[in-house]
């Protein structure tokens, strides 16, 4: 049986490659996306489907998330990005989740300003990843996958 993950990434994350590249790295979305899908493939020898989506819109965010009430993904990876430090909606929605959520920062929020160290989405997630740049995105899987 292919086993499914859904990974939402949040505003901005679509300008990746180009934003900010010394706090991102210089690869874009697709390039992660490939990235993580040839990287899965070589350590993991069972089917696995990745479904990748992104919106710059909370709302479209919250309803993506809605979407896995009814699904067969077994966790969530989200990037909500700057949303993370503001939207009760999309904590209230993960919320309702009950499968585990990886919550994943590109960069080591820690490290950066002070209204990064709020994040209200974290309230509802499972595992938290930060700082490990393009990887979270294969260690967060590989984190559901492996015993
Ligand atoms: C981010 C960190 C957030 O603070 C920021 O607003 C982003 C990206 C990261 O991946 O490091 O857009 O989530």
């Amino acid at each position: 049986m292919t086993r499914k993950f859904m990974i939402i990434n949040g505003p901005n994350l679509n300008l990746l490659g180009t934003r900010e590249p010394e706090v991102y790295g210089s690869d874009n979305l697709s390039d992660i996306e490939k990235y993580t899908n040839e990287q899965l493939k070589l350590l993991w020898n069972e089917p696995v489907e990745l479904d990748w989506y992104q919106s710059n819109i909370e709302g479209e965010i919250v309803n993506k998330v809605q979407e896995l009430l009814k699904s067969d993904y077994e966790a969530l990876i989200i990037n909500p990005a700057a949303y993370s430090h503001t939207s009760v909606a999309i904590l209230d929605a993960l919320k309702t989740l009950n499968i585990p959520v990886i919550e994943v920062h590109l960069s080591n929020t820690h490290l950066r300003d002070a209204f990064r160290q709020q994040k209200l989405t974290a309230k509802s997630s499972t595992i938290i990843m930060e700082g490990l740049g393009k990887r979270a995105y294969l260690l967060g899987i590989l984190s559901q996958l492996i015993k």
